[in-house]
């Protein structure tokens, strides 16, 4: 009988102690993961910038081993950038993951043209490239 109420003693003790555990995680995770995926972006930015400008080279350079290198590190940040969370209007997240989606579109025919050693079209492409940088600066950096 002694077992069974310190038994139960333990339980609540767990509910509660289990209730307060849990909101004290999902508030400290919230705010956690936004500083996260701030930083995250932070980070990556600087690599889209030389990827990007190694890409350009590669292209005038009619490289397309570099190209192709360039474009990867590139379209494997794309995953990370569509969750990451932008600083100004944050509200807008929909068109931010489209714009990352726009650079990924532009950058994978950037590769395939310059592949198919379309050099003119593979410059063209990549000015889109640079434009949905551009688009999404305007709008979500500060
Ligand atoms: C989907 C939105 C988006 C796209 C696409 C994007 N950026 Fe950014 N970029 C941002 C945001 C937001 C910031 C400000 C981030 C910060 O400072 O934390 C930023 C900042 C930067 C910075 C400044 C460094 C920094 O951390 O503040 C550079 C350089 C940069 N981006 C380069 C690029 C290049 C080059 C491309 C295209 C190949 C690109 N970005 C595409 C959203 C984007």
């Amino acid at each position: 009988m002694r077992s069974t109420i310190s038994l139960i003693c333990i339980f609540s003790a767990l509910a509660v102690n289990g209730a307060t555990f849990a909101h004290g995680t999902e508030q400290h995770g919230k705010a956690a993961k936004n500083t996260h995926q701030m930083k995250k972006l932070h980070a990556m930015m600087p690599m889209l910038s030389t990827a990007s400008a190694r890409l350009e080279k590669a292209l005038d350079e009619g490289d397309t081993a570099a190209a192709e290198a360039a474009t990867r590190q590139i379209l494997l940040a794309i995953p990370d950038l569509k969750k990451s969370t932008p600083h100004r209007n944050i509200k807008q997240k929909k068109q931010y993951v489209v714009l990352a989606g726009d650079l990924e579109q532009a950058v994978s025919s950037t590769l395939d043209l310059a592949k198919k050693r379309d050099q003119a079209g593979a410059k063209a492409a990549f000015r889109k490239a640079k434009e949905a940088c551009a688009a999404c600066h305007e709008k979500f950096r500060d």
